[in-house]
């Protein structure tokens, strides 16, 4: 079975970011949906997250990256998908553990507020790192319920 596809989408506080993390992800074998932006122009970044959780909710990819100034409107917005369960990290442990215990499927991070290298670090980690299901999972059922 290939890899999981991966949509990533950025506002124009995260778009160099974005070219980053795509071509990390890309180099550890995962298909690549970039829903933009691509240049530093404003944009809103509801009108991103809602691409990339469309994506997602369309089946078009597995799992979502957004990025945007600091994360925090950006994943705001994911989270009012009901499908989307968004998690904002800054670092290695957090978005190893939203994927272990929160079962992510989406990771927001904030490009004005940790540097490319904790960023690509987050990735990879979010990226390798399993569902641990078990005592997790009715309280992730409990989520989609609300
Ligand atoms: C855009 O300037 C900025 O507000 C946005 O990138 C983000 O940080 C919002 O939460």
């Amino acid at each position: 079975m290939g890899k999981a596809t991966i949509a990533f989408g950025a506002d124009h506080g995260g778009f160099e970011l974005k070219a980053l993390l795509v071509a990390a992800a890309e180099k550890q074998g995962h298909p690549t949906l970039d829903l933009g932006t691509h240049g530093p122009a404003p944009v809103d970044y509801p009108d991103i997250a809602q691409a990339v959780c469309t994506a997602i909710g369309e089946g078009r990819a597995a799992r979502g990256v957004l990025i945007c100034g600091t994360g925090i409107g950006i994943s705001i917005a994911a989270n009012r998908f009901r499908h989307i369960r968004c998690a904002l990290a800054h670092d290695v442990t957090t978005a190893r553990l939203t994927r272990l215990h929160n079962d992510a499927n989406v990771l927001a991070l904030g490009a004005r507020v940790i540097g490319p290298q904790v960023a690509l670090d987050c990735l990879e980690a979010w990226l390798a790192t399993p569902f641990e299901g078990g005592r997790h999972a009715g309280r992730i059922a409990k989520l989609t319920d609300l």
